[in-house]
């Protein structure tokens, strides 16, 4: 079910109505909602009180944006139908406006209606954002905005991107098996690594500006990094917690060797391992970093990073990986008060690629594995996220493939180059045969 963004009463009254939970009554009791919008499923007793028959209903806030983010979200949300068919859950969707083309019909990227609307929901899925016709919009009002907008009204600030080779897509990255084998602990040619990007600080949210009086031409501009202790400390805990669940080691990436704020993140992270002595932390500067991860990716297990290094450093990550269409990401908040989940928001990494759009042929795998990310990390649903991901790893053993993730080598596989549809049919037909 899909609601396109409405005021916020009207918005209630109707997903009141329509949502899919209703024609479930639970016996002795009528259907309620303990908020319009809280996405659980519940029933009202003999005294009134309302009480909760299960938590197996959950409300998504979907962002389709611009370019080929509405045909690759529309995927993710076919594969979480699935899901919720298999599984018996409910995934209820509220259809929002940001971007590009909350700008055309609203004048503004993200409107104080739509990011409140996203905060009450359970998670946010958001399609990429952006295009060549709101290039000229001054800074403030750019398509972007609605991005940063969301990340930091959500207060999402641990964003996660994993970048792994998996082995079907060998031969769509670009590096020789002897530059892979070499750096792997294992000597294996591949690697997984996880990047986890400080996501609402940094140059990105502080300071900027240009000197002048607006009338006349400025002679400078600037943009501020600025870290608050705070806000490193709660990235790295994040950060060391993912590294303890996988293969123990951490690494920070910075430019301390020039930048103050660089040198605070590096002291910060020397105490804060003190408190992890089962992980092993090094670091590593930035400039560096992007030549070792082409030289010797085998080496990473996490990478944490500043707002702006874990952007450059992410999209390097993905060429590895095969395509920018493979990578998934999630961003995650606090518990705050009042949620029932902590504050997430998946999407793809890569952009909106207004060029291919409409023209079934983008790479839906990233947007259907960050909704197995949301399922793993906001709902702590690990089984279905491993049924999506394992349902992703089948469709490529059978080789299909989209065009980003095509071999590289011709006529030496088995490969089928199919087109957004297809391929994530094939994946919900694999899904239900699992
Ligand atoms: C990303 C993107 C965004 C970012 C842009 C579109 C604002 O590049 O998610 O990596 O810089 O964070
Ligand atoms: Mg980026």
């Amino acid at each position: 079910m899909r609601v396109a963004q409405t005021p916020l009463p009207l918005l209630y009254e109707r997903l009141a109505v329509c949502r899919r939970v209703a024609d479930v009554k639970p016996a002795g009791g009528r259907v309620a909602d303990r908020s319009p919008l809280a996405g659980g499923r519940a029933g009202v007793a003999g005294n009134g009180a309302i009480h909760y028959i299960n938590n197996m209903n959950y409300t998504i806030a979907l962002t389709p944006g611009d370019g080929i983010g509405p045909e690759v979200t529309s995927k993710a949300v076919d594969i979480l139908e699935t899901i919720g068919d298999k599984f018996g859950h409910t995934f209820n969707f509220i259809e929002l406006e940001a971007g590009g083309r909350a700008i055309d019909s609203t004048g503004e990227p993200l409107s104080a209606a739509t990011l409140e609307i996203a905060r009450q929901c359970d998670a946010l899925l958001l399609g990429a954002v952006g295009g060549p016709k709101w290039e000229n919009l001054p800074g403030n009002l750019r398509p972007e905005r609605a991005l940063l907008g969301l990340r930091a009204g959500l207060g999402v600030f641990a964003n996660l991107r994993p970048a792994t080779l998996l082995p079907q897509l060998k031969d769509a990255c670009p590096l020789k098996d002897e530059v892979l084998t070499a750096s792997n602990p294992e000597g294996k040619p591949n690697f997984d690594i996880l990047i986890v990007r400080e996501l609402t600080g940094g140059i990105y949210f502080g300071e900027h500006g240009r000197d002048g009086d607006g009338k006349n031409a400025a002679s400078s501009a600037f943009d501020t990094e600025r870290y608050t202790r705070a806000e490193i400390e709660r990235v790295l805990h994040t950060a060391y917690n993912a590294a303890s669940k996988r293969r123990g080691k951490l690494c920070l990436v910075d430019k301390a060797n020039v930048l103050e704020s660089s040198r605070f993140w590096r002291e910060i992270t020397t105490e804060t391992a003190a408190e992890y002595k089962n992980i092993e932390t090094t670091y590593m500067y930035v400039d560096n970093c992007a030549m070792q991860l082409i030289r010797a990716p085998g080496q990473f297990d996490v990478i944490v990073t500043s707002n702006i290094f874990g952007d450059i450093l992410s999209d390097e990550a993905s060429v590895l990986s095969g395509s920018i269409g493979m990578l998934a990401s999630a961003s995650i908040g606090a518990k705050s008060a009042g949620r029932k989940y902590p504050a997430g928001m998946y999407e793809p990494i890569h952009g909106s690629a207004p060029d291919i759009a409409g023209k079934d042929i983008a790479n839906p795998l990233a947007a259907i594995l960050s909704a197995a990310m949301m399922l793993r990390y906001s709902f702590s649903l690990e089984k279905e996220a491993l049924a999506i991901e394992n349902a992703v790893s089948k469709t490529l053993d059978s080789g299909l493939r989209t065009k980003d993730i095509a071999s590289r080598t011709k006529g030496t596989t088995n490969e089928k180059i199919v087109g957004t549809n297809a391929i994530a049919a094939a994946v919900v037909k694999t899904l239900e045969n699992e």
